[in-house]
């Protein structure tokens, strides 16, 4: 499953719309019931709008009724193919992941030759969370 899910990050990836940064991210995240929802970047001219691939697959998922999920893959690098760095998901991405992903949801961050495993609790101790 780790490995299916990498490989459609990466062919998410080719839909990432990036005119303004040529970054092209890719994710695809895993739900309990054994789909798997895509997403991609989505930029704008006006910046602040863009939408980051891990948080397009969430909403996705989310809007389609899915509240539990098991682990996402992300892979990130300017365009082309992918490069030797890690993309790890960004804090407001995180911060999304642990409305509806427990601690021991699973977070893939690729490279072109590496995959590392984290669970969401290890990339965001004390998110927030209201009384
Ligand atoms: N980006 C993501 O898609 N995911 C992240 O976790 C971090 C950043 C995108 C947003 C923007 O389109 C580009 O990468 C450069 O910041």
């Amino acid at each position: 499953m780790k490995q299916t899910l990498c490989d459609k990050a990466k062919e998410a990836r080719n839909n990432a719309y990036t005119p303004y940064s040529n970054f092209k991210v890719g994710a695809a995240l895993l739900c309990s019931d054994g789909s798997i929802y895509t997403g991609c970047n989505i930029e704008n001219a006006s910046f602040s709008p863009t939408v980051c691939a891990e948080r397009v697959a969430v909403f996705k998922a989310v809007s389609d009724g899915k509240r539990e999920f098991s682990a996402i893959a992300v892979c990130g690098s300017p365009k082309g193919e992918l490069s030797e760095k890690l993309c790890y998901p960004c804090g407001v991405c995180r911060q999304v992941l642990s409305e509806f992903c427990g601690e021991d949801f699973k977070v893939y961050v690729m490279s072109k030759n590496d995959v590392r495993e984290y669970t969401l609790s290890e990339l965001l101790p004390f998110g927030f969370e209201l009384e």
